[in-house]
């Protein structure tokens, strides 16, 4: 939900501004701007479309300039276009500023500085704030850092900004509440600042992540003041970067997604590792040791999350029940946070989220808290918002998700939740010793069975040469591949644009099975041998009505061949496990649909990577 970028040294600002917005591009890409200062005026250059096209806009304009912010935009308020592309400035052309978040009292506010003679350019809450901003700069002759502190102490909402004031540019002023904000400490004296690190690293490892409700000063003479609203100074937590710029990089892929897919082998891995041993015949999970009493006495464990999380979410709930039978509900953080749930002292509250951003599941998380509920985090984006703000919890290790559908963040969260019950189950002794066993061994089969799913890369992307232009899909699975089926049915809507819905198998009868003829594709995990015969019969049904039926079955498969009109063979596993197997043909049959569809795999329209906003 909007990147934000801002720079103060000895370097010229622009070719930091520029690139670091295309790295931060996967927020939000509908308009992108940058501001600079060049001797004693302010630049601004903003344009509708991606940050290529501002580049191209800006190429024969003038530069240069020590000083400078920018800005890549997800629209909330204000439809996308050039006025309503960041940076925005100040009534009196002193002041710029860059946001990620909302306002919600804009409208009130707005009201309150029309009356008092400001006028406005663009539809957004962002210029409402720096118009405030500048209301109270200029009644109180403030310096920007006491301006902003006293406007957001006004300010109901979300944001995260960075400021610049043209009558004093020995400055960069940066605040955040609810939107994330970091701050890379240069080696000669130099402040980077932006939404998440990866504009950072590699000009610095130093970093240190803003706090809610903290206001950042960086100063041209190389030094960094962090104080709160209340106007407390604090001490500055350095951190230690632990991320490669190769991470960032397409790596010779053509797609974010398609590298992501690939990287799988080794996410997974990532994400076992040092957390299971088959020789020795352990599991176990450093984040939850300091509970685990709490966490095996818990009356409930819930979920909470959304999207791609929320379906790892529901993978969690069929492997704790199975395994370790401890209760187990599954919550949408939207509704969690709003619909006044039950929650004890009693119950475990786990979060899962690849950013770490998500407001929603922030929302829940502090709701959680209030109370008294254990509060543990399971999360990609290291020194996130929601790693933070947990008891506990444990990083997936999957490295850089860029592409906007979520691929391996789906399953380092599911290895990691699979980890998670074995543990519990072996703990409260709810599977036997041999079972525990060879699921440690099974677990640690599945990097080198994903690289075998993905040898089908060929036959998938010929099925998707004939389904391509299909206007709806359905997928069905059953049990632990019913969370899969709704995970196959968002990646393929979300990057194709062809709407697609997942089912319990099962429940097709009552209702969907309405919608099938020639020219409905159904796609089925077929790889559960509990269910196998039912699920048979499923395919029988989707047949029976002509439905073009592509089945996801295991490698010695020989039935559902024979009934299916096309099938991708995947090898066999633990039951408990088929969910990080059958998702990887589902991935890459909405990648390569997507593709042949001519539409923008990594940044799909209307969409951003990280939700910041509710
Ligand atoms: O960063 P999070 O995991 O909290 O994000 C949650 C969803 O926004 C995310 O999974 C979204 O659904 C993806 N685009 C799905 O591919």
């Amino acid at each position: 939900m909007c990147g934000i970028v801002g720079y103060i040294g000895k370097k010229d600002a622009y070719p930091v501004l520029i690139k670091g917005l295309k790295r931060l591009e996967y927020r939000g890409y509908d308009s992108a701007g940058v501001a600079l200062y060049n001797n004693g005026d302010l630049l601004v250059y903003k344009k509708k479309g991606k940050v290529a096209d501002l580049e191209n806009f800006i190429k024969d304009q003038p530069t240069t300039g020590f000083l400078g912010i920018g800005h890549t935009r997800w629209a909330t308020h204000g439809k996308p276009d050039d006025l309503n592309a960041h940076p925005h400035i100040s009534g009196d052309g002193r002041i710029v500023m860059i946001h990620n978040g909302i306002i919600e009292n804009y409208a009130v506010l707005k009201n309150a500085l029309i009356k008092l003679g400001h006028k406005f350019t663009s539809e957004t809450d962002t210029e409402v704030l720096i118009h405030l901003i500048e209301e109270l700069q200029k009644r109180d002759n403030l310096p920007l850092e006491e301006a902003l502190r006293m406007a957001l102490t006004k300010v109901i909402g979300a944001y995260a900004v960075v400021l610049i004031d043209k009558k004093d540019p020995t400055k960069l002023i940066a605040a955040r509440k609810q939107s994330p904000l970091v701050v890379g400490i240069g080696e000669d004296g130099d402040f980077y600042m932006a939404s998440d690190a990866t504009p950072i690293v590699e000009f610095t490892r130093r970093v240190v992540y803003l706090n809610d409700e903290e206001i950042a000063i960086a100063g041209i003479d190389g030094k960094l003041t962090i104080k709160t609203l209340g106007n407390k100074l604090q001490n500055l937590n350095i951190q230690e970067l632990d991320l490669e710029i190769e991470a960032l990089e397409k790596g010779g892929y053509d797609y974010f997604m398609l590298k992501e897919i690939n990287e799988q082998v080794a996410t997974i891995a990532d994400a076992m590792r040092g957390r299971l041993s088959v020789e020795e015949g352990w599991v176990k999970l450093g984040g939850m040791e300091q509970y685990l009493n709490r966490i095996l006495r818990a009356d409930r464990i819930i979920f909470t999350a959304c999207g791609t999380s929320w379906h790892a979410g529901m993978v969690a709930e069929y492997l704790i029940e199975d395994l370790a039978r401890i209760p187990v509900e599954v919550e949408y953080a939207s509704e969690f946070r709003y619909r006044n749930p039950i929650i004890k002292e009693t119950d475990v509250v786990i979060a899962i989220s690849q950013s770490g951003e998500t407001a929603d599941t922030l929302a829940a998380l502090e709701l959680a808290k209030e109370k008294g509920a254990l509060t543990y985090g399971i999360v990609n984006v290291i020194g996130s918002s929601i790693a933070r703000v947990t008891d506990a919890g444990s990083y997936i290790h999957a490295g850089p998700e860029i592409g906007v559908a979520s691929t391996k963040a789906f399953t380092g969260q599911t290895t990691l939740l699979t980890l998670m019950a074995m543990y519990l189950a072996h703990l409260k002794g709810t599977i036997s010793e041999s079972y525990f066993h060879e699921l440690i061994s099974e677990l640690s089969l599945i990097p080198e069975k994903v690289e075998k799913a993905l040898k089908n890369s060929a036959i998938i992307e010929s099925i998707a040469e004939k389904i391509k232009d299909s206007t709806n899909a359905i997928y069905l699975g059953r049990g632990y591949n019913f969370p899969v089926a709704l995970e196959g049915a968002l990646k393929l809507k979300e990057i194709s644009y062809i709407h697609a819905e997942g089912y319990p198998a099962a429940e097709m009868k009552h209702g969907p099975i309405a919608l099938i003829d020639e020219n409905m594709p159904v796609i089925v995990i077929a790889t559960n041998k509990s269910a196998y015969d039912k699920i048979v019969s499923n395919i029988q049904e989707v047949k029976a009505r002509k439905g073009i039926v592509i089945a996801i079955v295991t490698e010695d498969d020989e039935i559902i061949s024979g009934i299916a009109d096309y099938t991708i063979a995947i090898p066999d596993t633990a039951e408990p496990l088929t969910p990080l197997l059958s998702v990887i043909p589902l991935q890459l049959l909405s990648y390569y649909i997507a593709l042949k569809r001519g539409c923008n795999v990594d940044q799909p329209r209307n969409l951003a990577k990280s939700v910041t906003v509710e």
